[in-house]
């Protein structure tokens, strides 16, 4: 297996997007693009390969088939329907399930034994479905989950203290979708927590706007779809982070899917909880005390992914 190989199933805006985060970044050697449309890969890698030289490393980006999967060490998959306005994510299930389906076929003969990480929404049953049809190993099938959606967070309350968001320190947990919620009990600016920001009189920041604001992440990519039909730099962006995690081993706290084993009472389901994220896959799920409200969100967000997952036939 190599070790900075990685493979994008699906050349769309999502694909491409991650695809040029990770050129951009530096964060592999070797960059396979496979699609459906064999057209369309071989001009996304030429076209990218043209801006190497401003790039801040060598890169060997080319189009090809499940056959280059075998040695990847990394294989993302983005493909599928996106959702169209007035679309939810869970709208997907059974067209995403289907395509998901040839894929992994397609995976399983190529020999392939790295990382799985599952981009297509629902990303927290799709993640489910292709752990369920590959028979990988749980911790190294991981879904972007609410990555993005945490970052969106730390944005939005960056923004409104006047802070980096690198500061602030939140996690979106749940459903990468409409149950998801904000772990506000363990959400930090810097080293104060955001509730004791919160109940200061003279706050900027009141309890209301920190329901606004978890209201505001949990929609925004429906207001991003009114504007420009999908939404693809910050989940590329997302994408590229975990898959950082992954190659360089660095043991990174991330709200990726993964998969509970009896974490907070749930398992046999992918949902979104902060998990450290290695070189191995998902090396260990984080077991956050919520409190009563939180973990009442958790639980109807896993019996929402559960519902779903007995409509399909696995
Ligand atoms: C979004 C897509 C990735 O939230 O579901 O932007």
């Amino acid at each position: 297996m190599k070790k900075n190989k990685v493979v994008i199933v699906g050349t769309g805006m999502v694909g491409m997007s991650y695809a040029y985060s990770m050129v951009n970044q530096g964060a592999c050697e070797e960059l396979v693009l496979i699609d459906i449309n064999k057209e369309r890969a071989r001009g996304e890698a030429i076209d990218l390969n043209h801006g190497l030289s401003f790039a801040p490393r060598k890169m060997n980006i080319y189009a090809g088939d499940y056959s280059d999967c075998k040695d990847a060490y990394i294989i993302c998959i983005t493909a599928g329907a996106i959702q169209i306005e007035g679309e939810t994510r869970l709208d997907l299930l059974h067209k995403n399930s289907k395509i998901m389906r040839s894929i992994i076929d397609e995976i399983k003969k190529s020999g392939f034994d790295g990382i799985l990480l599952i981009a297509t929404n629902p990303v927290d049953i799709m993640t489910y479905v292709a752990q369920k049809l590959s028979g990988f190993d749980k911790s190294k099938v991981i879904g972007s989950g609410t990555t993005l959606d945490s970052a969106r967070l730390r944005y939005t309350l960056g923004e409104k203290l006047d802070v980096n968001p690198k500061d602030i320190n939140a996690y979106v947990m749940g459903e990468h979708g409409d149950s998801q919620f904000v772990a506000w009990s363990y959400a930090l600016c810097g080293v104060q927590p955001i509730y004791q920001i919160a109940s200061r009189k003279d706050s900027k920041l009141t309890f209301d706007e920190l329901e606004k604001i978890e209201d505001t992440v949990r929609n925004i990519a429906y207001e991003i779809i009114k504007c420009k039909n999908s939404t693809y730099y910050g989940i590329g962006m997302a994408l590229t982070r975990i898959t950082k995690a992954i190659l360089e081993n660095e043991n990174s706290i991330l709200t990726v899917s993964s998969y509970l084993n009896g974490e907070y009472g749930h398992e046999d389901v992918y949902i979104a909880v902060p998990s450290i994220v290695n070189q191995d896959g998902v090396r260990e799920v984080i077991h956050l005390a919520l409190d009563t409200t939180e973990k009442k969100k958790l639980d109807d967000s896993i019996k929402i992914m559960k519902e779903n997952i007995e409509k399909l036939d696995l």
